[in-house]
């Protein structure tokens, strides 16, 4: 059980100039749960120290080595780091991960959890035997009005669930960025770096929210999976058809080369006596059609009319007040905070069981995509 002081937070990644490690630091301080405390930002040490100056660390506690940082920082015991924050590239996920939960440390790490499934399952391993707190940052199931959508599934008012379609579509890497030296786009198609392209870096997004909302287990899939622009080194785009667990056909589909396209995640789950809507444009809507009435469009925040215990809880501001991604990423910090601090651990919390699923399902697309029997002429 750790005291009602603020958590002392270090972080690996995040340097200038980086996408995630700067949401991971603004959300774990909107509820002052954490106070940052030590980084290795970059392994740049110049660029180390520019970003934790900038944060208000002192330039001794700015490593340039995650592992020196480790080191150093373990020796200080009484304020010492306590919670590390993963935020780098995800060949490097493993090794700092599992490093840090062996100094008995509790890791934020972002997604995917590891760059192969042996990873995943040797770091779910680690975490049995060192019992610390490990979560991952699906960001997107820390949004209210996916914990509606999922209570809207539990609750069975859609009735047994038929049918599920998400899609997530980016086109940044529509043109070959990479050789133009886009630093993001560089790794991202990198295999040695990021294992799988689009797949492991949206599609394990749009997998967990099926998941997570529909509440049923995809069970198996068929998928084609691509790589559009040519001399990339890792696919781009896929699809797949999916079974539930209750035998629901789905269908999942994700690219980054759908050219005009920003972030649109949508996930549409269809029951018996109707069907829920939610789309990352509208992150504050949820709605809801209806076989024999009329189609309501629920809204998020404090006090929403209609809205279950669950999505009110992790609602801070009135109605028509919009919340965003920090939000959506400071709710799941909250849960990691509360189960660091000797708390039932919130079941919405990702765990490193939802990092292998992740995992498994890249592992599932890539050996289906391989097999080629299923395509046939539409005319002999
Ligand atoms: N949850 C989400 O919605 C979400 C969104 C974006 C990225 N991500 C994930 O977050 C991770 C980082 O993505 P990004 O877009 O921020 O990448 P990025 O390239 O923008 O930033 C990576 C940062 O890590 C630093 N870095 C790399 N290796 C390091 C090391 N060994 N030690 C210290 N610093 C190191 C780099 O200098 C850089 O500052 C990836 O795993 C990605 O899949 C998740």
């Amino acid at each position: 059980m750790v005291s009602r002081q603020k958590l002392r937070l270090g972080i690996v990644g995040g340097g200038p100039g980086s996408f995630i490690g700067p949401v991971h630091l603004a959300a774990a301080r909107l509820d002052g749960e954490f106070e940052l405390v030590c980084g290795a930002f970059s392994r740049d040490a110049e660029r180390s120290r520019e970003a934790g100056r900038a944060l208000g660390l002192s330039p001794e506690r700015c490593y340039a080595d995650y592992r020196d940082m480790l080191n150093r920082e373990s020796g200080r015991s009484a304020e010492g780091l306590q919670c590390l924050v993963v935020a780098t590239p995800n060949d490097t996920h493993f090794e700092i991960s599992a490093a840090a939960l062996r100094r008995g440390l509790h890791v934020m790490c972002d997604k995917p959890a590891t760059r192969t499934l042996s990873e995943a399952q040797e770091l779910a391993k680690i975490i049995a035997a060192e019992r610390q707190v490990y979560a991952l940052t699906y960001t997107y199931s820390g949004y209210p009005m996916v914990r509606e959508a999922r209570e809207v599934c539990a609750s069975g008012q859609l009735g047994r669930i038929r049918r599920v379609q998400v899609e997530y579509l980016q086109g940044w890497l529509t043109r070959p960025i990479e050789k133009d030296g886009n630093k993001q786009a560089g790794w991202r198609t990198d295999p040695a770096r990021a294992g799988s392209g689009c797949l492991g870096d949206i599609g394990v997004h749009a997998f967990h929210l099926l998941e997570f909302i529909a509440g049923h287990r995809v069970d198996r899939l068929r998928a084609d999976l691509s790589t559009i622009v040519a001399g990339r080194a890792v696919d781009d785009d896929f699809a797949a058809l999916l079974r539930l667990d209750n035998g629901a056909p789905g269908v999942i589909a994700a690219s980054q080369i759908a050219a005009g396209e920003g972030n649109g995640l949508r996930i549409r789950v269809h029951g018996e006596q109707g069907s829920l809507d939610w789309s990352h444009a509208a992150a504050d809507e949820l709605t809801l059609r209806w076989l024999d009435r009329p189609t309501e469009i629920l809204s998020s925040g404090v006090g929403g009319v209609g809205l279950s215990a669950a999505s009110r809880a992790i609602s801070r501001l009135p109605a028509a007040h919009p919340e965003g991604y920090i939000e959506a990423m400071a709710n799941l910090y909250r849960e990691f905070a509360a189960a660091v601090r000797g708390e039932p651990a919130a079941a919405t919390l990702p765990t490193v069981a939802d990092g292998v699923r992740g995992l498994q399902f890249i592992a599932a697309v890539e050996r289906s995509a391989r097999k080629s029997e299923n395509w046939v002429p539409v005319a002999d």
